[in-house]
């Protein structure tokens, strides 16, 4: 579920925008990463990566949550929120980097990782299956790799709640997907 952004939106615009919003969309998201962290299965010190950190919340938390000695690294595709990243106070016992890459294209890094994860970080690759099979290659043979998407924006209030609100009042002109979506819902009603 994009929403119909991609990658290349992200790295303008988008991103500035999350950068802006940042406290509050990081304070809606973190109990993404309590179950997220733990399916990771940090078992000693790992390199691990954040796919799409944005602003690094979730590299932070498990950079926390990993012992001494580990490597946390975030990768965006947006230099603003990289930037933002970078400049928030990390843990001491581990060393955590911020890095601007386009993760659907850039190439393996050296070493590969042991884990990677993403918050709500892959849905935006153009081409779905050449971005997961450049990620496969970030991935050291045995590792791990947990992500969080969300479900088909029908089955997402989170989504979808204030343009049903809107659309009790007005029709909703052709537009995005998540409109069309609603359409179809109450069609189907
Ligand atoms: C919904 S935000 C989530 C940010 C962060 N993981 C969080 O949960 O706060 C999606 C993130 O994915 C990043 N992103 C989108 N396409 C990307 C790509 N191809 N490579 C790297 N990052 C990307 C965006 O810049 C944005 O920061």
């Amino acid at each position: 579920m994009t929403g119909g952004l991609e990658g290349s939106d992200w790295a303008c615009e988008r991103g500035e925008k999350w950068v802006s919003q940042l406290p509050f969309m990081e304070a809606t998201l973190a109990p993404i990463d309590e179950p997220l962290i733990s399916a990771l299965q940090i078992d000693g010190p790992l390199r691990i990566a954040d796919i799409g950190c944005g602003g690094g919340g979730t590299t932070l938390e498990a950079a926390r949550r990993a012992p001494t000695g580990s490597i946390v690294d975030g990768f965006d595709i947006s230099p603003a929120l990289i930037e933002t990243a970078g400049a928030r106070p990390s843990p001491s016992e581990s060393g955590v980097n911020f890095e601007v890459a386009d993760a659907s294209t850039a190439p393996a890094p050296e070493p590969a990782y042991e884990r990677l994860l993403s918050r709500f970080g892959v849905m935006f690759f153009g081409d779905q299956s050449a971005a997961f099979a450049n990620l496969r290659r970030w991935l050291a043979p045995g590792g791990r790799f947990a992500f969080a998407v969300w479900g088909p924006v029908g089955e997402n209030p989170w989504m979808t709640s204030a343009a049903e609100a809107v659309s009790t009042v007005i029709d909703l002109p052709p537009g995005p997907q998540i409109w069309r979506s609603l359409h179809s819902r109450r069609a189907s009603r």
